[in-house]
């Protein structure tokens, strides 16, 4: 069985590919809140503690889902965001000889042009892109045998996370509290277990290089959080469509964006699910 090291196993897409493949594969959890009957304390900023947990573990493939994922705190301090989105994968990087998994952003580009395939060349516009696009760099130079999975708005139903734009919508809607969501970002929202099995798939392949993932919509942000209010008979009159510029968001934002994701398809042979199928199953869930 391929032993496997999770670093921020209590995101919302670490939670979700330990629940889809834990009799799979031994899989060993990390994280900073971490849960002690689970998995163990791993802060990736700290090289001394990471090469103690690698040495304990000893995993065949590292996937690392850990990450500053607050666009606008990497915005905010810049350091912060290098150091745990950049500096945590150097780490990585310098002490693990073995293949890694990282996941990566549509960040990475401009959103001029979107929704974008593996080749199209990148121009990140804010700190939380550019810091990801620098460790896709650093890994792809260092280890050919390691796989930057690319994707975009990633979403679940988790307590752990305060990276989905689902938690958010919901729970502010439960409260019947107005937001303004923005209908000129577009990208293909995805569902972090869709994210999940495709991960699982190029493991099984040994995939290297870099691959595209998103579910099967290409829809604005605005229109998204319409979508989410009639799967859980939320109201949707309290979401008010805003543009971008005049939410005043401290970084800025790649507009038209979004993945293709035809290479996973036909590489792993595996279909994009809508985001209906998606927020159906998710709803059944909980
Ligand atoms: N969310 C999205 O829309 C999206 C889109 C494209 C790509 N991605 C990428 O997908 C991956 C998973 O994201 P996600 O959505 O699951 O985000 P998430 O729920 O925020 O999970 C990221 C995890 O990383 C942990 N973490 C942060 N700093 C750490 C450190 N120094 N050491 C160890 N763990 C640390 C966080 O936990 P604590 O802060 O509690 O330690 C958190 O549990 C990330 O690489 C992200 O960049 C996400």
């Amino acid at each position: 069985m391929k032993s496997i090291l999770l670093t921020g196993a209590y995101g919302q897409l670490g939670l979700s590919f330990g629940k889809l493949f834990h009799s799979k594969y031994e899989i060993h959890f990390s994280g900073r809140n971490y849960n002690p009957k689970s998995g163990i304390y791993l802060d990736i900023t700290n090289p001394i503690l990471y090469d103690e947990v690698l040495n304990l573990i000893k995993p065949d493939l590292v996937i690392n889902f850990a990450a500053l994922t607050n666009v606008d705190l990497c915005e905010k301090n810049p350091e912060l965001g290098y150091s745990i989105n950049l500096g945590g994968l150097t780490n990585l990087v310098d002490l693990f000889d073995g293949p890694i998994i990282q996941i990566s952003t549509d960040y990475v580009f401009d959103g001029e042009d979107g929704p974008y395939e593996e080749n199209d060349i990148t121009n990140p516009i804010n700190i939380y892109g550019a810091s990801k696009l620098e460790s896709e760099k650093i890994l792809l130079e260092n280890s050919k045998d390691s796989l930057v999975m690319r994707t975009n708005v990633l979403y679940d139903y988790s307590q752990n996370t305060s990276a989905s734009f689902l938690n958010w919508v919901i729970e502010s809607l439960k409260k019947e509290n107005e937001i303004n969501v923005v209908e000129d970002q577009w990208s293909n929202p995805t569902w972090t277990s869709s994210l999940a099995v495709v991960i699982e798939k190029a493991i099984d392949k040994g995939l290297s290089g870099i691959v595209h993932w998103g579910d099967g919509d290409l829809i604005n942000r605005y229109e998204f959080a319409v979508k989410i209010a009639k799967t859980f008979n939320l109201k949707t009159s309290l979401i008010k469509p805003v543009l971008t510029e005049n939410l005043k968001q401290i970084a800025k934002r790649p507009l038209k964006s979004g993945l293709k994701p035809n290479l996973a398809q036909k590489i792993l042979n595996v279909e994009p699910p809508s985001i209906e199928e998606c927020l159906d199953s998710i709803k059944k869930q909980i």
